[in-house]
């Protein structure tokens, strides 16, 4: 069993004295959320609150308002138990920093700690005490809108950034007033949707839900998560919401998780449209035998739960240990002390400390693809004429990004008016849209955007995904550029202008055919409130590009879902045996000896892969050795490799430690990261950077659901990405 958030005695025995005193009815009535109002306070819920028939509250952000219901809740009802207050904080409140996914970009767990206690802050300004945050869903098939909101494709960089989301939403704690409970979602296997469709059946392989979907939620838990969401989806026959698996086996009794769970939004109700009950009532008791605290929205609890009870279809002990999460989780964020909340002692939301941060964030998750004949930086002092073009270029809303309920559009400063005031008077920008949006396949303005572009110094264009064609529903079945945008980059490409393509999208798109066309390419998923300064201060030197792709970058959509972590399969593709679809005679006859697994209309790599990212500069890796050649069980081993600066500027590099297993037990994925650190490197210099492996970091989940880290030999590479090419490879020894 690993660390749990174990609450102290002295509380479990307050909420267990509480319990003691509750009805039936007000024990039910803690398990329900319900909606809120929304500015006001609705007569049919003042009387839930006050006849005890609600425990939480989702969707209010007006601090008066928040602190009637707690002042209902605490002094009308008859136990004066307070509300906890629920909303969708997913990378900012008013500040919004870039998307999560963009937040990964930035490898560093220090920015998305920095931007969830920033978020924090401003929600419990407004009351809010609980935030449905961080998404930790492995997201390896960009057709899935929700890619947006989680950390990429990998589990170890997921569970680092998942867990500083958590100290930042938590922050020392729980009970500190600027403090909101994390909760940490979908639990789980929810980003293995199936087709990338949201809500889609997933098929997870035990072997796989335990060593890619699961470490993430383990990492969060470590970290002191105290709520965890169950998924929509079905996993195995068994919808989340009702997996004794998941929920008591996993969470409880393997991990000690002695925190809250919610279900997803109506999600118990829906254990009957999946068909694996016949209505509320068998999805009330499904969800509570399985160790569903809360019911969000829907309420099959409040409906169904008593009787059950009295039939005997679920004890009141499966009920009284529901209810005590809950207590106690109350107690842990010092409600019962303090409910209300004090706007005046917060700091103004979206200040300029604020701004400065999200300004920072945006700068550290923008990546550079591709930077040919160093056109960039771009030199301000040689710059006359400048042309920005597309649909995203001066878009304070879609710079944002999906689920943004509290941004202010107000706040954000896109790409346009930031470069046009950092080039001042003296260099000319010429803006034309281009194309009114980014689905949009009108091309009046195609020949206004080529004049504009034609004997400019440079054509910036900035090109991608509105905010809504990603989130939650918002899937997509080609990712390629949507609209006319591939043609719109053509036209400018043909007027030999130096093109910047600058990328805003809430996942990993399929850019094979536009690449090349450009000489320099970003991307910048949705970065936010401060998206255009931050990407002006990269174009122009101001600050050296420094984020690295979180998700692999696919050519083609029918290439996903591709990720670096694959399979080996009994028949790797190799350079020497791939076909090109070109090169295949006419009238060819089947054959399958020596075949092995690729696509013969695609490249089998991604464009870019995992890890990959440019910057100004020039960096050499060499002499990738281990401290010794084995290690004995339990043991450390230091793998570490020199780090050259090469180039003309300060680099701040990301150093990847990827490890393979090769022969186990469970067959291992072809290399997997384990480690990464940033450094800062000036002109010239060189740093050996370390690792210190543990045996545990050897380790996966067997077949038996226990941690083993197997004897033999290992391989590991240090570099740029997930290509990196310099292996060295030591032992662990038998017991
Ligand atoms: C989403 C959750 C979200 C909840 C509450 C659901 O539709 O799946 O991620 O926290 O709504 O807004």
């Amino acid at each position: 069993m690993t660390q749990s958030t174990f609450a102290p005695r002295a509380l479990v025995e307050r909420a267990q004295a509480l319990l003691a005193e509750m009805s039936l009815e007000e024990k039910i009535g803690q398990l329900q959320m319900v909606q809120s109002g929304g500015w006001h306070v609705p007569d049919h819920l003042r009387d839930a609150i006050r006849e005890g028939r609600v425990g939480s509250v989702i969707n209010e952000v007006d601090v008066n308002t928040v602190n009637e219901l707690q002042r209902i809740a605490v002094q009308e009802s008859r136990l004066g138990i307070p509300l906890l207050v629920g909303r969708d904080v997913i990378h900012g409140f008013k500040t919004v920093f870039p998307i999560p996914l963009g937040q990964a970009a930035a490898w560093d767990p220090a920015v998305v700690e920095r931007g969830a206690r920033i978020s924090a802050r401003e929600a419990a300004a407004c009351g809010v005490n609980w935030t449905f945050a961080p998404m930790l869903d492995i997201g390896r098939d960009p057709r899935w809108g929700r890619v947006a909101e989680g950390y990429g494709e990998d589990p170890y960089l997921t569970s680092v950034l998942g867990a500083a989301a958590v100290r930042g939403f938590q922050g020392t704690d729980l009970s500190a007033p600027d403090s909101v409970a994390a909760c940490a979602k979908h639990f789980a296997g929810y980003g293995a949707s199936e087709a990338g469709k949201d809500y889609n059946t997933t098929n997870i392989p035990l072997n796989e839900m335990r060593n890619v979907h699961l470490p993430p939620f383990e990492a969060a838990i470590r970290a002191g998560c105290a709520t965890v969401m169950t998924s929509f989806s079905d996993i195995d026959g068994i919808p989340a919401t009702a997996s004794e698996f998941l929920l008591r086996e996993t969470l409880r009794e393997r991990w000690g998780f002695d925190g809250v769970v919610v279900s997803d939004w109506d999600a118990v109700r829906q254990l009957a449209v999946h068909g694996l009950t016949a209505g509320d009532r068998g999805s009330a008791q499904a969800a509570a035998l399985a160790g569903v605290d809360i019911e969000m929205a829907s309420t099959a609890y409040a409906d169904h739960l008593a009787s059950l009870i009295r039939e005997g279809d679920v004890s009141e002990e499966i009920l009284d240990g529901l209810v005590r999460n809950i207590l106690v989780l109350k107690l842990r964020m010092g409600l019962f002390e303090d409910p209300y909340t004090d706007a005046s002692q917060f700091p103004t939301p979206a200040n300029a400390a604020h701004l400065r941060a999200a300004q920072e964030a945006a700068v550290a998750s923008i990546v550079l693809l591709k930077n040919s004949a160093g056109v960039l930086p771009l030199h301000r002092e040689r710059l006359e004429r400048v042309a920005v073009l597309g649909p995203l270029a001066d878009e304070r809303h879609e710079q944002l990004g999906t689920w943004i309920f509290d941004g202010d559009p107000e706040h954000s400063v896109p790409f346009l008016p930031a470069l046009r005031e950092r080039l001042g008077e003296d260099v000319q920008v010429d803006y034309v849209r281009g194309l009114p949006t980014t689905r949009s396949h009108d091309r009046h303005e195609f020949e206004a955007a080529v004049q504009a572009a034609t004997g400019a110094d440079a054509a910036i264009l900035v090109v991608g995904e509105e905010a809504i064609l990603s989130g939650e529903a918002h899937c997509r079945a080609d990712i390629s550029l949507p609209g006319a945008q591939e043609a719109l980059i053509e036209a400018i490409a043909a007027t030999g202008t130096p093109v910047v393509l600058v990328v805003m999208a809430g996942r990993a798109l399929a850019l094979e055919s536009v690449v090349p066309r450009v000489h320099a390419a970003l991307y910048a998923f949705h970065p936010g409130t401060m998206g255009g300064p931050a990407l002006v201060d990269i174009l122009l030197g101001v600050e050296e590009p420094r984020g690295r792709l979180p998700v692999s970058l696919p050519r083609v959509t029918g290439q996903v879902p591709i990720y670096y972590a694959h399979k080996r399969t009994g028949k790797p593709a190799t350079p020497d045996t791939i076909i090109r679809m070109e090169d295949i005679p006419a009238r060819a006859t089947q054959l399958s000896v020596g075949n092995t697994s690729f696509h013969l209309d695609v490249h089998p790599s991604p464009l870019f892969p995992f890890g990959f990212g440019l910057s100004y500069s020039h960096v050499q890796y060499s002499d990738v050795r281990a401290s010794a050649g084995n290690l004995a069980p339990g043991g450390e081993i230091v793998l570490m490799a020199d780090v050259t600066n090469t180039g003309p500027r300060t680099i701040h590099e990301v150093a990847q430690l990827y490890l393979c297993d090769p022969v186990a037990s469970l067959t291992r994925p072809v290399r997997q990261l384990i480690g990464f650190k940033r450094l800062t490197l000036h002109p010239g210099e060189r740093r050996t950077v370390h690792f210190t492996v543990t045996t545990e970091q050897l380790s996966f989940i067997g077949r038996d659901g226990s941690r083993v880290a197997e004897p033999g030999q290992f391989h590991a590479w240090i570099g740029g990405d997930a290509t990196a090419d310099q292996r060295v490879e030591f032992s662990l020894l038998e017991q």
